[in-house]
């Protein structure tokens, strides 16, 4: 007896001391590479006071993830990534408690308080917001005025948010995933021609301010059928105030869809709209609904031209493939991969790392 209850405590403490090395393998995994950290803080214990100075002070072809590392607080600046610095990492204290604003307006080019031109970028937990027109109670007149223009391929957003009304956040161009992030604005919020997923985000609209006038949520702008460019909206919530279409053309091919989210009483029966001179041309673009629920995504009275996808161009446009064709999302210096496919990521990870 005493020699099998020693076994059993001796199996018993073997399993645990591989479970627990099994396990710091996992998160030694989950944590990835490590990276320098240059520290961002308004009350001067960081290395800069200003996001800007921080990326001015990282090598032109920058090779390595490199973090800088914000702390809370609301940081009065523009910030640019320049095209030659690729591997940035940009790192709030959280979307509600590092936030940056800047309330330039009327170009699309040069209002943006945040613009990333690098591929490889990877931003999480930071806030950017054009106060311009937000919130609207402030009463200037309703302008362009971007929070965000991302240009670069291979870009990620983490838990971020972007503030605006007229043109929020310019999806320019490149493969990008936006994930649990919210986009606020009223007119034409999200646009450009990137090819991106946003995954589990809000969609806050606030088209509330335009006196019934209705807003529009999306204006993409995929210019030929050759064009592998669109926006996916997979999993997300549509909410706010007023009414809004889910989107209008930007160029001849514009390409969208929203798949199995929620969709309250914000969108409008019609759900999309051609923009005046695309009137005869709707059979080229691409406004798609999948799997949506709520009242807004009652499409009894859509129009007529709504597409209806093939289950193969469906399956590609909704997986992960359709921004990660070559597993760029999994080097990312925080894996948010792992949890692309399920809620059990704790499971899934420890599966992964035993494997
Ligand atoms: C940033 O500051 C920390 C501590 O204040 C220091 O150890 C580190 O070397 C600094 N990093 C840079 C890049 O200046
Ligand atoms: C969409 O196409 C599928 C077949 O691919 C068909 O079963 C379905 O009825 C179509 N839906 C509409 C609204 O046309």
């Amino acid at each position: 007896m005493l020699f099998h209850g020693q076994f059993l405590c001796a199996f018993f403490a073997l399993f645990f001391i591989s479970f627990g090395s099994a396990n710091s393998w996992v998160f030694r995994r989950l944590s990835m590479a490590t990276y320098p950290t240059i520290y961002v803080d308004q009350s001067g214990h960081g290395n800069f006071s200003t996001i800007q100075s921080a990326i001015d002070s990282i090598p032109s072809n920058n090779g390595n993830w490199i973090c800088v590392s914000v702390r809370a607080g609301e940081y009065r600046e523009q910030v640019r990534i320049p095209m030659d610095k690729p591997y940035i990492y940009i790192k709030g204290d959280g979307k509600r408690k590092t936030t940056v604003v800047w309330d330039s307006h009327d170009s699309i080019a040069t209002s943006p308080t945040f613009i990333s031109q690098a591929d490889n970028i990877f931003v999480k937990s930071i806030s950017f917001k054009n106060s311009f027109n937000n919130p609207p109670t402030n009463y200037n007149p309703i302008r362009t005025a971007v929070a965000a223009m991302i240009s670069g391929d291979k870009s990620s957003f983490y838990r971020c948010g972007f503030f605006g009304f007229q043109d929020t956040l310019w999806d320019v161009q490149g493969r990008h995933y936006f994930k649990l992030c919210t986009i606020q604005g009223a007119i034409d919020f999200i646009f450009g021609s990137g090819q991106s997923i946003y995954e589990r985000c809000t969609i806050s609209v606030i088209a509330g301010a335009l006196d019934g006038l209705a807003g529009y949520i999306t204006a993409q702008g995929r210019s030929t059928p050759e064009e592998t460019n669109g926006f996916v909206f997979k999993d997300c919530n549509v909410i706010g105030t007023g009414l809004t279409y889910l989107g209008r053309p930007w160029r001849e091919y514009s390409r969208v869809i929203f798949y199995n989210s929620y969709l309250s009483d914000v969108v409008l029966p019609l759900g999309w709209n051609a923009w005046g001179n695309f009137g005869g041309r709707e059979h080229q673009l691409t406004f798609a609904e999948h799997g949506c629920y709520g009242i807004g995504s009652n499409t009894l009275n859509r129009v007529k031209w709504e597409a209806n996808l093939s289950q193969d161009i469906l399956s590609w446009l909704t997986s992960i493939r359709f921004v990660d064709d070559d597993g760029w999302i999994s080097r990312l210096p925080v894996n948010i991969a792992l949890y692309m496919y399920t809620n059990s990521g704790m499971f899934l990870s420890l599966l992964i790392g035993l494997l």
